[in-house]
């Protein structure tokens, strides 16, 4: 497997998703485990992409529900990466709700995703460095470098 480094923009993704009753609680509202469904899955996917490898979700950080999205709204979801690891990748999640009779669009969510990627034999593996060229590149990254050691600490004290 290539272990030449990629830019986080070969690996992003967006991803439009239509919200239906069987998504939501009577009142409408949609389920946060469906909003969460979705966030795993484009994680998974720009993990994939970058490692092209299987990747797992090693961890969720907290994700605060902003805003309701409702029955009907096109969830929109956006995800990037920001930093990488030897095994790990932490990917960056924005979720906007788009209101599809107004075309308003509200942010309703953030999340940071740790993907690990895994070898033949089901263990964590080297993934490819990440080509830093912008400022924000450097800063995400460096941003995310602080926040796996915080998640390593975290789960030091369990
Ligand atoms: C994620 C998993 C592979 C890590 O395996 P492990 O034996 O603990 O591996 P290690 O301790 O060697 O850690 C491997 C990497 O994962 C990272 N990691 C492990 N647990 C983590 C966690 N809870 N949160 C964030 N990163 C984590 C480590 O920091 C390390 O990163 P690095 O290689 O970039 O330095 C393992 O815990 C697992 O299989 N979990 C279940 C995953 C799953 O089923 N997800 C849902 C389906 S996709």
């Amino acid at each position: 497997m290539s272990l030449k480094p990629k830019s986080a923009d070969e690996s992003k993704a967006e991803m439009t998703v239509r919200m239906f009753p069987s998504d939501a609680n009577p009142a409408g509202n949609v389920f946060g485990g469906e909003i969460l469904r979705q966030i795993d899955l484009i994680a998974g996917l720009v993990a994939q992409r970058h490692c092209k490898r299987n990747a797992v979700t090693a961890s969720i950080d907290r994700v605060n529900f902003l805003k309701p999205v409702m029955v009907g709204n096109a969830l929109i979801l956006n995800a990037r990466l920001n930093y990488v690891s030897r095994s790990s990748m932490e990917i960056e999640i924005h979720v906007e709700a788009e209101n599809l009779f107004t075309g308003v669009k509200t942010l309703t969510n953030t999340a940071y995703v740790t993907s690990v990627a895994l070898d033949e034999n089901g263990r964590p593996t080297d993934v490819p460095p990440l080509l830093l060229v912008t400022d924000d590149e450097k800063k995400r990254f460096a941003e995310g470098e602080q926040r796996m050691l915080q998640r390593k600490r975290e789960r030091k004290q369990h």
